[in-house]
């Protein structure tokens, strides 16, 4: 659509979660003026729900070696080693800094920094806050401080709007797209602009998070719309890993037609030693890996997938119940509450618990300085694909990475705004929404992906994926649920477009893929083969084709 207002900023961050808020932060003290936009409030998004921690080697018997090591392990041979010296060397630094930032972490009686462990790691070094509400005090401590310089001209920001679109410059001779011009942006009801707008800028900065709202059931809000890693395939940027979904193994099971966002019981919870039982009350994990409950995320979710298989059930039970019922309390309080409004007592009931989609391995390729295949259009956090995670995220690793690489891009924009490498292009028009798909196709979206593309999958499955997804229409004669034309499109409809685009490229590279390795399980394909020691690309051509 013609944008009705434009403004202007030297760097455009997309998302306020940990990669967004920090990198915001970072650049008003570099370039002239940020700009900010969020999809809700700065204090909506994923990194909110984070509950388990972050991980770093802050113990003095812990080291940044051996933190790499377990996340090549879990990693699954496909983590980039680089992006991880990086994510574990420059981790502890930036966590302390974080709590320079008025962070506060839960400490131990001498003052350190509390500990505990969860699936993958060898040793203690999750450093949580609230007990169970970690993301929540990191998003309290950078909002605090964005809110602190929100009359700054140096920052502006920009609450309840969609990007819509990476806007490009003219493409090179040989088609490749242009340097990063800008967005395109829907602002919702009540923001501070109205309708759509464009930010024209040389840089943008995606921090958009995850795509929980592919799948029928996730951990992540409703915003995890996959705008980010949508866009930046429509804007022709190269994206990797995509087939990599994580699935968290012990999210709360509430019967088999509950949908939506779900109940994270956090792994720290196994951390602090419950216990996996199947529906006959044996615990299974001991006879599946050395590490038990503790194992990678990938192995305990498909254990537990192949378990509930075998004793007909949907669901295991999570055994807290030798932690005591003022421990657990204590410790999770966040969980004790939402098991509560549930009538589950962990300290006499067994929690009934069930894989469901947790997080997105996979994104938009970038450098070791957040920097994407076009020029000026960097990504950070979940959105990215920094190699970090390979085909299985380590656990708490995630804001970790936010927060190590939101540092690095924004220095990197700094040096190159700085030095004249990104300079401002002229944005060339973009075609309409030529394959907008209705809001009331969400749902058919997220059961074909739950289905073809979910904790295990086949060729066959994923090929009627891709044939179900391709049937779902994509033209202006749509009808909203309530029956009138589709006619100006609105959030939902722009979001549920993203949601397909990021469902059919994820099936396409799930479907290339034929090995199982990380969070990617095919049936007809289960073991891992050397040769697939490679990383599955997808990019958009000029024709639109994938
Ligand atoms: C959890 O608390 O179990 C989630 C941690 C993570 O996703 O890294």
């Amino acid at each position: 659509p013609e944008p009705g207002w434009t403004v202007h900023a030297d760097a455009v961050v997309v998302g306020s979660g940990i990669a967004g808020l920090t990198a915001a932060l970072e650049l008003r003290t570099r370039v002239r003026r940020v700009l900010l936009v969020t999809k809700g409030v700065l204090s909506s998004g994923s990194t909110v729900w984070a509950q388990g921690g972050i991980a770093a080697a802050l113990d003095p018997t812990d080291s940044p070696a051996a933190h790499l090591h377990d996340t090549l392990v879990a990693g699954g041979g496909l983590c980039d080693p680089r992006a991880v010296e990086t994510l574990v060397t420059e981790g502890p630094h930036r966590v302390r800094q974080l709590v320079a930032r008025g962070a506060v972490f839960d400490t131990t009686a001498d003052g350190e920094i509390s500990l505990t462990r969860e699936g993958g790691h060898l040793t203690d070094r999750i450093a949580h806050a609230g007990g169970d509400a970690t993301g929540a005090e990191i998003s309290r401590a950078l909002v605090a401080q964005i809110e602190a310089v929100r009359d700054d001209p140096g920052i502006e920001v920009i609450e309840h709007a969609l990007v819509l679109d990476v806007l490009t410059g003219a493409p090179g001779p040989d088609g490749a797209p242009g340097a990063v011009a800008g967005v395109t942006l829907h602002v919702i009801g009540e923001g501070s602009r109205d309708g759509v707008g464009a930010a024209l800028a040389p840089v943008v900065l995606l921090a958009t998070g995850g795509i929980g709202q592919v799948y029928r059931s996730s951990t992540n809000p409703a915003q995890a719309t996959g705008d980010g890693i949508a866009a930046a395939l429509r804007a022709g940027a190269l994206l990797g890993d995509l087939e990599f979904v994580q699935f968290h193994p012990t999210v709360l099971w509430l019967g088999t037609g509950v949908k939506g966002q779900l109940t994270l019981v956090s792994e720290a919870v196994r951390g602090e030693g419950a216990l996996l039982l199947d529906t006959d009350g044996v615990r299974f994990m001991p006879d599946e890996h050395p590490l038990a409950e503790l194992a990678p995320r990938d192995v305990v979710a498909h254990a537990i997938v192949r378990r509930t298989a075998a004793t007909g059930s949907d669901h295991v039970w999570l055994d807290a119940r030798h932690l005591g019922g003022d421990f657990f309390a204590r410790r999770f309080p966040t969980i004790h509450e939402r098991l509560a409004e549930h009538g589950i007592d962990p300290a006499t009931d067994l929690v009934p618990v069930a894989p469901a989609q947790h997080y997105h391995s996979g994104g938009v390729v970038t450098d070791l300085d957040g920097r994407s295949s076009l020029t000026g259009l960097y990504a950070v956090g979940e959105v990215a694909c920094t190699g970090v995670h390979g085909a299985n995220r380590l656990a708490s690793n995630s804001l970790l990475e936010g927060l190590v690489f939101a540092h690095r891009a924004a220095r990197d924009v700094a040096a190159r705004v700085e030095g004249g490498f990104l300079p401002r292009v002229d944005p060339v028009p973009r075609p309409g929404p030529e394959a907008l798909v209705a809001a009331a196709s969400r749902a058919r979206v997220q059961r074909v992906a739950t289905d073809g593309p979910g904790v295990l999958r086949s060729g066959d499955g994923l090929r009627r994926a891709l044939t179900s997804l391709a049937a779902i229409p994509t033209d202006a004669q749509q009808r909203r649920d309530d029956g009138r034309p589709l006619g100006v499109p609105q959030l939902a409809e722009w979001e549920t477009t993203n949601v397909h685009q990021v469902a059919t490229v994820l099936t396409l590279a799930a479907l290339v893929r034929e090995e199982s390795r990380g969070g990617h399980a095919r049936s007809d394909f289960p073991l891992t083969e050397e040769e697939w020691r490679v990383r599955v690309g997808v990019k958009s051509g000029t024709d639109g084709s994938v």
